[in-house]
Parts: structure tokens; C-alpha cells; sequence
């Protein structure tokens, strides 16, 4: 069971209207406290590891390999996904590597271009088994500015799933990345006109900022693999920032790592059940 393709998992909860919880491992324990999260809700998940984890860790190998550890070791199905990368050899690098799939982000280049290299990531991806997720029209946020004006054309969208055979398409329909609070409104008439004319899963990126009730309807109108990172980090930071401050002589790592553990594996357990309706 543990290590699983992505698009093996997320085919049938499309077609189920189920959503599937991808968390950013920025550091191990983070994989950890998922892994163990999935496995009490009984649910599949998603580990994905950003090209900008890579870059503040400096080396892809040594999270990732311990990640694929991590999802081998699982009594549930574990995807282990490379996240927003525009670097093709950092993708080689993570399919080498032993990820079961990639996110080739071409979402700032022009659309021509997206669309070349998306196809050839998506060749040398499916020549060894792994699954390729693409985003067309660029979700904002990504420069720490919060902007969800964005908005992905139905057609456009039909016809780049066609072109570059991908997996999955992340999609701009409201959300904005790295927002601290909840009150981003997503656009539901269009994720469910996109989910009728694509025939891959849908993916919403910057998460964090929609709130329970937006996205059981956003799971309802056709969104299948929900990417959320700064509302877990926010969370743990809170928690840890908490115990220092309850425990000033605190030193040892471990105890204060450990209430922020605790807390997102809560709420990613709480997370996976509220996308499946429960
Ligand atoms: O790719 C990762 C996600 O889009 C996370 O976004 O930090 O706004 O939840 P978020
Ligand atoms: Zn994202």
C-alpha cells in the first residue's frame, strides 16, 4: 500500500467528489506528524516537498529521501510530490530520486512556453511511471503579495490538459497563497465548469485561506487535491511560540518541537476527514 502514484490515488476521489490533503514537509517531523495524521484518519495524503523547501534545506536528497522512508513505512497510501518546481533538473532529480510525482510550475512563463515544457516534463516523467501536475494560469500570492484575481479559462484549460497530457491541473479560481486567515471566496460556478471540461483532477493551491464550509464546496464543484502549507505553519509556530513563552529555560528541542507536532497532526487528521465529508 504505502508508497503510492498520485494519479492512481486522486482518479478515483475525483470521480467520488472527495478531496485528497497535500501538506508541505519543510521539515521532517512535519512528514511525520501527516504520515502519522493519515493513518488515524484512514486516509490517503500527500507529502509534497517545494523547490523552495530544497532551497532553504539546500539539497533535495536528504528530506526527500527520508520523506520516501517516511511514505514506505505508511499503513495508508502516501503520494511523496515534488511542489512547484520550474527547474526540469530538479524534477529529474526527485523522479531519480524515487518521487511518484512532480509539479512542473511554467505558470509565469508565457503560455506557449508553459505549454512546451510542461509536455516535456511530462514525457520524461511518464517514461518512468510518475505522475506530472501542471498549473495554467498563475495563482497569486507567490511573491508574498496576496492576490486571487487570477482566473483559469475553462477552454484554455481543456485544451492544455490535451496538449501536454498531464495528470492534474492546479487551477486560478480565488485563491491566493500564504494567506494567514480564511477569507478567501473561491469562485464555485468555475471549478465546476473546469471539472466538466477537463478529465483530470483539479488542484487548489493556497489553501490556507479558504475556509471549512468554502472548501467542502469547492470539493463539491469538482476540486480534488487541496495544497495547504501556512495555515500548518501557523499552527505550529503558535503552539511552539506558546511553550517558550510558558517555559522560558526550555532548551531541549524536543520539547518544544513537540506541541507544535501535536497540533498540526490534529488538524491535518481533522482536514483529511472534512475532505472525505466526514
Ligand atoms: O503548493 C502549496 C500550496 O499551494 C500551499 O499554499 O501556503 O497558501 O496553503 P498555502
Ligand atoms: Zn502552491
Amino acid at each position: 500500500m504505502p508508497l503510492a502514484d498520485l494519479t492512481a490515488v486522486a482518479g478515483p476521489l475525483r470521480t467520488d467528489r472527495t478531496g485528497l490533503g497535500a501538506f508541505n514537509v519543510v521539515h521532517l517531523e512535519h512528514g511525520g506528524a501527516f504520515v502519522a495524521a493519515a493513518e488515524r484518519a484512514g486516509r490517503p495524503v500527500v507529502l509534497q516537498v517545494s523547490q523552495n523547501a530544497v532551497k532553504f534545506h539546500g539539497a533535495l536528497a536528504p528530506l526527500g529521501t527520508a520523506v520516501l522512508a517516511l511514505a514506505r513505512a505508511a499503513s495508508v497510501d502516501v503520494v511523496v510530490h515534488l511542489d512547484h518546481a520550474d527547474d526540469v533538473t530538479l524534477v529529474r532529480e526527485a523522479i531519480d530520486l524515487g518521487f511518484t510525482s512532480v509539479m512542473y510550475d511554467g505558470s509565469k512563463l508565457p503560455a506557449d512556453e508553459n505549454l512546451a515544457t510542461t509536455a516535456e516534463v511530462v514525457r520524461l516523467a511518464h517514461d518512468r511511471g510518475v505522475s506530472v501536475e501542471a498549473e495554467l494560469g498563475e495563482i497569486g500570492g507567490k511573491n508574498g503579495v496576496h492576490d486571487p484575481s487570477t482566473r483559469t479559462d475553462p477552454a484554455e484549460a481543456a485544451q492544455f490538459v490535451a496538449e501536454t497530457g498531464v495528470d492534474l491541473l492546479a487551477v486560478a479560481v480565488g485563491s491566493s497563497h500564504a494567506m494567514t486567515s480564511r477569507g478567501a471566496v473561491l469562485d464555485t460556478d468555475l471549478i465546476a465548469e473546469i471539472a466538466a471540461a477537463v478529465d483530470v483532477p483539479l488542484v487548489l493551491h493556497g489553501s490556507s485561506g479558504v475556509s471549512d464550509e468554502g472548501m467542502r464546496a469547492a470539493i463539491e464543484a469538482g476540486m480534488t487535491k487541496i495544497n495547504v502549507s501556512t495555515h500548518l505553519n501557523k499552527i505550529f509556530t503558535g503552539e511552539v511560540r506558546e511553550a517558550l513563552a510558558e517555559n522560558p529555560d526550555l532548551v531541549d528541542s524536543r520539547k518544544w518541537f513537540r506541541p507544535g507536532l501535536e497540533a498540526i497532526s490534529a488538524e491535518v487528521e481533522r482536514l483529511l476527514r472534512w475532505y472525505a465529508g466526514g
